[in-house]
């Protein structure tokens, strides 16, 4: 038996999966990870607590599907974007990292906006607070000791593969989320470095996601029952390796992500900036492809805090509740921004917002308007993607939120697109990182490997419920413009 093992370093958890030939799950395993804000607009975690969390998970799959740990032919990659990790002489994390929903380096990323859009199409997109960039520069303003101590930049998953096998190196689509690369050479941006006023010396070097990117050392093998030698794939952001996962690699390939953030993402056969709309026009995770991709900051992670605030309630009773009451589109309205927001806003400061309570305001009530409120920034990035130019007229849908079939009617509904759920879509990046995993082995066809998985249910659009949502649609954008220099100060 041949096996490939995908690791995502999500924001909630860190998930491992093992697949075999015939992409049938073996063994998975879930850890997960805390987030902490010490200041206002912060969020970060500790790049010791990831690697803790892969450990565990490892440790966890050796013990109950030992078999399948020895028989994995390759290991893939996948990993929250976007932060900044930082190591010192001796490879320990300088701080902890800012993450890719952290917002303090916001008049940086401002300042980089005045350079012009013809700089941000070559970078993929204006600067935004949440970039690797811009919170350099807010390192080097606010923490120049800690940023002097570093002597190396990585992306969080990168820090995994540096445990696993000694490498320092990223991919281009996670390179894609720190404003340093020019995505159409997918080569790091002698410009965008310039502007950042960084050490280029502190910059991994760059591999294909799909190719090899080392081996894991012997004590690592060892340790969790692994063969010696095992190669370890470049990976990718997780997003795209999300797409990788359901095979949406070639042009307009296209899935809503839900996961604790949100995407609207298309494959494309080039790049194809639209930095106005602040569409994310990066470089996909398989070599030669790029996508456009509209990201929120808010999607199943506003349910999971709506559900810790309704007194640790169990997700999947909230939905079942909310779903057993729904009759149409409630009365309240939820402004999702609870890390402030990217696509369409670039407005770090913004927040959640719950309007209209009333004194028979109901748990489901507020659960359904929660649902709704990030359904609608679906809206937005559907128009953000159409106002640059792209279309789109089906897609996939993955993460954790894709497990609720009534969350996905809705935002359906409000795309006004039916959107394919997979066999297995929940399981998202660790998936795709497994298949990144099997090209790194080198002995499959890619075209064979990264195909769409069988469609387990196509949740179609409600006309009705679509023509009833409009104007709560028109009203959710008036109460966020209403609000926008409110949240400011
Ligand atoms: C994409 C993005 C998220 C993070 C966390 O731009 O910020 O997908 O990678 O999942």
């Amino acid at each position: 038996m041949s096996c490939f093992l995908g690791l995502d370093l999500g924001t909630s958890a860190v998930k491992a999966l093992i697949v075999d030939e015939t992409e049938r799950v073996q063994a998975e395993a879930e850890e997960k990870l805390p987030t902490e804000h010490p200041a206002p607009l912060a969020s970060e975690q500790d790049p010791n607590a990831w690697w803790r969390a892969v450990q565990a998970a490892l440790t966890r799959l050796h013990r109950e599907a030992p078999a399948a740990m020895a028989a994995v032919d390759a290991i893939g990659l996948a990993g929250q974007m976007h932060a900044a990790v930082l190591l010192d002489a001796a490879d320990r994390p300088v701080r902890p990292a800012m993450l890719w929903n952290d917002g303090r380096a916001h008049a940086e990323a401002a300042a980089l906006q005045r350079l012009g859009d013809d700089l941000a199409a070559e970078l993929g997109v204006r600067a935004l607070a949440g970039f690797t960039g811009p919170k350099l520069m807010w390192l080097a303003r606010h923490e120049p000791a800690a940023l002097g101590r570093a002597c190396a930049l990585l992306l969080p998953k990168d820090l995994i593969r540096l445990h696993l096998t000694g490498e320092r190196a990223t991919d281009p689509s996670d390179a894609a989320g720190t404003w340093l690369l020019d995505e159409a050479k997918r080569s790091w941006s002698a410009r965008a470095i310039a502007a950042v006023g960084l050490d280029p010396a502190l910059l991994p070097p760059i591999v294909e996601g799909s190719a090899p990117c080392g081996t894991v050392r012997p004590e690592i093998a060892a340790r969790f029952g692994l063969r010696p030698g095992v190669v370890v794939a470049a990976g990718g952001g997780d997003t795209m390796v999300g797409g990788v996962g359901i095979g949406a690699v070639e042009e307009g390939g296209a899935f809503v992500g839900l996961s604790t953030s949100a995407q609207l993402f298309v494959a494309a056969a080039a790049h194809r900036p639209a930095p106005a709309q602040l569409v994310h026009a990066f470089c996909h995770a398989v070599p030669g492809r790029w996508c456009q991709m509209a990201a929120m900051l808010n999607g199943a992670g506003v349910l999971a805090a709506f559900a810790r605030v309704l007194g640790d309630a169990d997700i999947a009773a909230l939905l079942a509740e909310a779903e057993a009451r729904f009759a149409g589109p409630g009365r309240l309205l939820v402004l999702p921004y609870l890390s402030g927001e990217r696509t369409p806003h670039d407005d770090p400061h913004a927040r959640g917002v719950v309007f209209g309570l009333t004194a028979d305001t109901t748990r489901a009530d507020l659960v359904q308007a929660a649902l709704e409120g990030v359904a609608f920034s679906f809206a937005d990035a559907r128009d953000a993607l159409a106002a640059g130019g792209t279309r789109i007229a089906a897609a996939g849908i993955v993460g954790g939120g894709a497990r609720s079939a009534f969350w996905a009617r809705l935002i359906a509904s409000v795309l006004g697109m039916p959107l394919n759920i997979y066999a297995g879509g929940a399981r998202g990046p660790a998936f795709g990182a497994a298949r990144l995993a099997r090209l790194a082995r080198g002995r499959d066809d890619p075209a064979a490997v990264l195909v769409t998985p069988p469609v387990q249910r196509v949740i179609v659009p409600d006309p009705a419920l679509a023509d009833a949502y409009a104007p709560r649609i028109a009203a959710f954008r008036r109460l966020y413009r209403a609000l926008r220099p409110e949240f400011a100060t």
